[in-house]
């Protein structure tokens, strides 16, 4: 059993315990970003601005009500959101980043988050999701090549890494083309990222 945004519910996949007492899923609050930050420059390193996938998620939202937060107490141990994309003409969401602090790693936490956050992208109506990732982590959730296939991204990628998952049938067939963002902007990540650029 596990909270989640206040309420008691049983995740629909991946039930196992993570020994973790006071573990929380819910939504994240902009109280959280910094702790976020932290998190994923502790995981990634200052690198990860550098990545083609982040072309895809600078300056926007990401989509509502998908992006998590695993806390044990309020304490922020793991992140995970997902971002509105066009692959192709085809609407879809963009995965990640996905991480977990060191310490509460191995426990099945990165795997509670996906099933959480694939069963709310799911429940919200939407259709397929995409992602840059190790293929032996996510292809346990169903995450494939064969569903990118056509698809091409604003950037270098390793593309082994670049794996699709239909959350209805046939989602992908027609997505042809290029990846681009599609999320509503948000204006002050956006000076952020032109602050950063003119510093740089
Ligand atoms: C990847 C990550 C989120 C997994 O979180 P987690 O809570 O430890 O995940 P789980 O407990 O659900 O799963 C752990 C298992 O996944 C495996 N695993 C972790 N990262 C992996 C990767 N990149 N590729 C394949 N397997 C991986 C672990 O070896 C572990 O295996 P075990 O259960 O046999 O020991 C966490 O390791 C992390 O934050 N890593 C740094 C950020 C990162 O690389 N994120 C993207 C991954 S592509």
């Amino acid at each position: 059993m596990i909270l989640i945004s206040n309420e008691v519910v049983h995740a629909p996949a991946f039930p196992e315990v993570c020994g973790v007492k006071n573990l929380f899923i819910a939504e994240e609050l902009s109280a959280d970003d910094e702790a976020r930050e932290h998190l994923l420059d502790a995981a990634f390193g200052a690198a990860r601005f550098d990545k083609t996938a982040e072309r895809l998620r600078e300056g926007r939202f990401p989509g509502q009500g998908l992006a998590l937060a695993a806390k044990d107490a309020d304490d922020l141990i793991g992140t995970l959101r997902l971002w509105h994309i066009l692959a192709g003409a085809v609407p879809a969401l963009l995965l990640g980043p996905l991480a977990v602090a060191k310490a509460y790693r191995s426990r099945g936490l990165g795997r509670r988050l996906m099933g959480e956050a694939l069963f709310r992208a799911k429940a919200a109506g939407h259709r397929a999701v995409l992602l840059l990732g190790d293929a032996p982590y996510y292809e346990p959730f169903g995450f494939t090549r064969r569903n990118t296939l056509g698809l091409s991204l604003p950037g270098p990628v390793d593309e082994a890494r670049f794996l699709g998952l239909e959350l209805e049938d046939e989602a992908l067939k027609e997505a042809r083309g290029l990846v681009t963002a599609a999320g509503p902007f948000n204006l002050s990540a956006h000076r952020r990222v032109q602050e950063l650029c003119r510093a740089a």
